[in-house]
Order: C-alpha cells, then structure tokens, then sequence
C-alpha cells in the first residue's frame, strides 16, 4: 500500500512513522508514506499558500491552486483508491472504515489547516471526509497520523502475530475481554482461575461471555 499524506507541516506527521510498528512495516516494504508539502507547489513569494476569506471573515484558507498541481501530480503517476480530507465535519473514523482503507492500494490524505480548504478543493478532488471525532484540531496533521496508524495496523504482515488485530476491541462490534500477564497473584489480586486451566475451548467462551459483559456496560451502544 502507498499513502501520499498533503500537508503544510510535514515536520508535524513524521515522527509517529519513525517508530515501532509504523516504522516497521515501512522498513518490511509493507507500506510507503510520502509526505508533500504544499509549499513547494505554490508559484507565490513567501510560499504562499493560503489566503483572506472572500466575504470577510477570520481565519485564513487553503488555496486551490497550490493544492490541485500537488494532486494532479501523484495522479498522473498512478490511480488512487480514494482522495480523503481530514476535516471535523468529515464523517466520523470507525474500524469499518479503517478495515475498508486496508484494502486500498493507495490513498491521498489532505490535511487541512487554518479555516480549512477553499470548497472548491472538497467538491472537484475529495471523494471521501474523515473526522476523528467531534472536535477540533489545530490542523489534519494529527488526524492523519490516527487515520494512518489505524489502516496500517491492519495490512497483513504489519502485526506480529496476525489474529492479533482480529480480537482488537471493535472487531465484531465488541470490546476486547480483559487480558492478564505474570504473576499469576499480585499482593493478593489473582488471575482467573479460567485463564490457567488450559481448556482452551473453556478460555475461549469465557473470552466471548466478558467481552459482551464489558461492551454491556460500556458501550451498550455497540450492542444496538
Ligand atoms: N481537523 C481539525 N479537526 C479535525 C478532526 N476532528 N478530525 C480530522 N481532521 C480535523
């Protein structure tokens, strides 16, 4: 898979792809990301990329310009499954959707900034609005780096062991059952007796019993 990340502030995404398991499925080849900045594909002095709202009003916006030649670009060089923005008003990330963007070939992710994007930009190039949740950011950067890291998890190869993202919280609409290391007793707290009998079939219903138990309580919302 190949993500192309469009931004003002690449410095901003970086370091989540330098680490762990981002930085490691990068190194397998398993993923490449790209940033762009869209500074270098503006003709204006000083870089200029954004602009006053016609109308009036506060804030500043994202040209268009600098941001189609950046787009028009990486597709004139391949075919991208989806053109995503990351704005508040996006529709809200959920696993479905992360499991639907591991599929993809290759995405391009739009970080929005400032007041956000001239319209015009969402209506000719955006075929898909993500919002990481009802509230605001500072820009997409950071909702980019959550939307990557979600999708990447789940490229088989990416996840040491690779039923691991299948029992994730919010596979099957369940939250994940609760997990217990060594010791077996600390200062009195003990592991379920379940869990140390080995009756591997006994384990697994009590898995799927306090998954639902927990999801019950809470997120009875998961349940509907
Ligand atoms: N940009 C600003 N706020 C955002 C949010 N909640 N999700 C995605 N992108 C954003």
């Amino acid at each position: 898979m190949r993500i192309d990340v469009i931004t003002v502030l690449p410095e901003l995404l970086k370091s989540p792809f330098e680490a762990s398991i981002l930085k490691r499925a990068i190194e397998k080849g398993l993923v490449e990301v790209h940033f762009h900045n869209i500074r270098d594909y503006t003709d204006k002095s000083y870089n200029q990329v954004d602009d006053y709202q016609f109308g009036g009003g506060a804030g500043m916006v994202l040209m268009i310009e600098p941001i189609d030649k950046c787009i028009s670009k990486l597709k004139s060089e391949r075919e991208y499954d989806e053109v995503i923005y990351m704005t508040p008003d996006g529709e809200t990330l959920n696993q479905k959707t992360a499991n639907k963007f591991s599929l993809y070939e290759n995405i391009i992710i739009l970080c929005g900034h400032y007041k956000g994007v001239d319209q015009r930009v969402r209506d000719a190039f955006i075929t898909k609005e993500i919002s990481i949740g009802d509230y605001v950011l500072s820009g997409g950067e950071l909702g980019a780096a959550v939307l990557c890291d979600t999708i990447i998890r789940l490229i088989p190869g990416v996840l040491s062991n690779e039923t691991s993202a299948l029992t994730d919280t919010f596979q099957d609409d369940l939250l994940a059952p609760p997990v217990y290391t060594r010791p077996a007793e600390y200062k009195g707290m003990k592991v379920p007796d379940i869990l140390l009998s080995g009756n591997f079939p006994k384990i697994e219903a009590w898995r799927e019993e306090e998954a639902l138990k927990r999801t019950e309580k809470l997120r009875p919302d998961l349940l509907k």
